[in-house]
């Protein structure tokens, strides 16, 4: 508001601006139109037509990253979720092996028509309880997605093949799950392989801190072949026992948040995002501002192609309606109305661009010192 002058104020407060020099002339304040006023003669003023000036400003649409605080979320409405689990490890030790396993045997249990498609998570089913699975490659996910803030992961399965043991992956998949602060549970797969040394694997994986209970440690690892379906069962009774020392919960109840697992642009449906809700229930029909873009769910589907009305806590679901294509990693909210997650949106993608402007600038500096 500042450099806001007499006639400005006048237009944004419908009044006449003889009326606004008399009412200032009242307070002691000698103005003439065009000189500009300074900040708390503009609350004084508007304060005496019954507006809080500073409400609005306060309020920073743009400042999407507010609505993660604990504080957003209503402590009696809290109700368990699903974990949400990454899978990570060296190449070739089965990692994609075992995702496709899981995907066929849970996946279709109870769900009618559609085809499986490739949304970058998925969620699998046992006893009746739900494990939402990213299905990204689990290094990519990791750091792309720390990189913007983004920690969906609950919990880190890391795969490590009996008949390979411990290699550089493995241990760069151990360092991500440590700085995110994600328990890890061992799969030790290629059991049905000539060869196959599970003992060598947890031998190795003590110089990790990864200790198994027998060896007096805390550390779950399963025994399993990810291309028999071996022990498979086991492995999500696991997740589920970790998931319930974790407590995992969120408040179905509030405006939709979460983040972004991976987004591309899509000939004929536009922007095409799986968004992971974190909090809130998301529906069709949310005005949303994500990353630096914004829109209106269209369309919500989950990996069968069904389409979901609405979406809780901890389920991945792909979402069509967004103006642009955001980035993995990006958070979403929910906003009051269209108009609200359109100005979000658009001061959101205006600061990034400064942003880049600003960096810009700095490398030219550098670059003119360098050539001194
Ligand atoms: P990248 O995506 O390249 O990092 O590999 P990945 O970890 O996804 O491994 P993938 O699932 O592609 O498996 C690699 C090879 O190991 C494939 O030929 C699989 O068939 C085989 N494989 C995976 N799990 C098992 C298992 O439990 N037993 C046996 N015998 N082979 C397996
Ligand atoms: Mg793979």
């Amino acid at each position: 508001k500042v450099g806001m002058n007499v006639q400005d104020l006048s237009k944004l407060l419908h009044r006449d601006t003889a009326e606004i020099i008399k009412k200032l002339f009242l307070l002691g304040i000698v103005t003439n139109q065009n000189q500009s006023l300074d900040e708390d003669t503009i609350e004084i003023l508007a304060a005496d037509y019954g507006i809080d000036a500073k409400q609005k400003e306060e309020e920073d649409l743009a400042d999407i990253d507010r609505f993660f605080d604990e504080a957003q979320v209503n402590e009696e409405n809290l109700a368990p979720r699903a974990p949400v689990v990454t899978i990570m490890g060296h190449v070739d030790h089965g990692k994609t092996t075992l995702l496709d396993y899981l995907r066929k045997t849970n996946v279709t249990e109870g769900e009618a028509g559609g085809i499986t498609q490739h949304i970058g998570a998925y969620q699998a089913r046992l006893d009746g309880r739900l494990i939402t699975f990213l299905d990204t490659p689990g290094h990519a996910a990791f750091t792309e997605m720390r990189a913007r803030g983004a920690n969906v992961t609950d919990i880190t399965v890391l795969v490590v093949a009996a008949d390979d043991g411990v290699q550089p992956q493995t241990i760069e998949a151990i360092n991500h799950a440590k700085s995110a602060g994600t328990p890890v549970i061992v799969a030790v797969n290629k059991i049905d392989k000539e060869g196959a040394n599970p003992e060598q694997v947890m031998n190795q994986l003590m110089a990790y801190d990864l200790v198994p209970e027998e060896y007096g440690g805390s550390t779950i690892f399963v025994k399993i072949s990810a291309k028999k379906g071996e022990n498979i069962e086991q492995l999500l009774e696991m997740i589920l026992l970790e998931a319930d020392v974790l407590e995992l919960q969120a408040d179905p109840t509030v405006p939709a948040r979460g983040s972004v697992i991976e987004a591309r642009l899509d000939k004929g449906r536009g922007p095409v995002s799986t968004v992971l809700v974190q909090q809130g229930t998301l529906h069709v029909g949310d005005p949303v501002v994500v990353g630096n873009t914004y829109g209106r769910i269209r369309t919500m589907q989950n990996e069968k192609g069904v389409d979901l009305k609405e979406a809780k806590p901890a389920t991945p679901v792909q979402i069509t309606g967004l103006n642009e294509v955001p980035s993995a990693g990006d958070r979403f909210v929910v906003m009051a109305d269209e108009k609200s997650a359109r100005a979000a949106g658009e001061e959101r993608a205006k600061r990034a661009r400064e942003e880049v402007r600003n960096a810009g600038s700095v490398v030219t500096l550098d670059t003119l010192f360098n050539t001194m």
